[in-house]
């Protein structure tokens, strides 16, 4: 299993990498907004700091331009992969995109048969979006279970899940349990996963025990 930072800040890319938690990175939009950078200084800096895959999204929703912009994205760096949303248009992209040998990464993936459409275009990952289902009283765990059935049953379908928009410890756990290829965290979330009162408690009482050394 790897781990991603959901992060287009660079000192919690490099935080998460200390502890051996950037495997690769995923940025979005909003993402890289909170930065007030430019959009390739930004990926720039990524790119020098982590090996692994870098998700970047272009803006175009048309797709004689979504090639354009992601051909010129993938120049930056060997290890970006284009992050394209679910629709048509992008679907076709990545087809093309494919082709030219230009990794990808379908988002906003929001049901299983939106997963099957990015995989037969030749995805090589998808992204759910498993808190922002939540937010709406679905499932997003069950979501993330239903792909991960489809693909096992599918080995023709080489696509790695992405899961996306973690937002709790406990999502951590239970897609680690079932076994998707990737969890991207954002770091409040590595702060929560740390984090156990009866492990700050046994700390100071080891403290306090070590007052009575002979
Ligand atoms: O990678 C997707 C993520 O950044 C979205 O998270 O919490 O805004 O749904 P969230």
């Amino acid at each position: 299993m790897d781990i991603y930072v959901d992060s287009a800040n660079l000192e919690e890319i490099k935080q998460a990498k200390e502890l051996g938690l950037a495997d690769g990175v995923t940025t979005n939009p909003t993402l890289i907004a909170k930065e007030n950078k430019s959009f390739t200084d930004i990926l720039h800096a990524i790119c020098k700091e982590i090996s692994g895959p870098v998700h970047a999204e272009p803006l175009s929703l048309e797709y004689d331009a979504i090639l354009k912009e992601s051909r010129e994205l993938s120049k930056i760096a060997p290890n970006i992969v284009i992050k394209i949303p679910m629709f048509k248009e992008g679907l076709k992209a990545v087809r093309a995109l494919k082709e030219e040998g230009i990794p990808t990464n379908v988002t906003l993936i929001f049901s299983p048969s939106q997963a099957i459409l990015a995989a037969k275009a030749g995805a090589d990952f998808v992204c759910p979006f498993l808190g922002r289902l939540d937010d709406y009283s679905h499932d997003g765990l069950a979501l993330l279970e239903a792909i991960r059935t489809i693909y096992n049953n599918n080995p023709d379908l080489e696509t790695q899940i992405i899961a996306a928009s973690i937002r709790t410890p406990n999502h951590v756990v239970e897609l680690s349990a079932m076994g998707i290829d990737i969890l991207t965290i954002p770091s409040k979330v590595i702060g929560m996963m740390e984090k156990h009162p009866l492990t700050d408690a046994g700390v100071q009482q080891f403290l306090k025990d070590a007052e009575n050394f002979k």
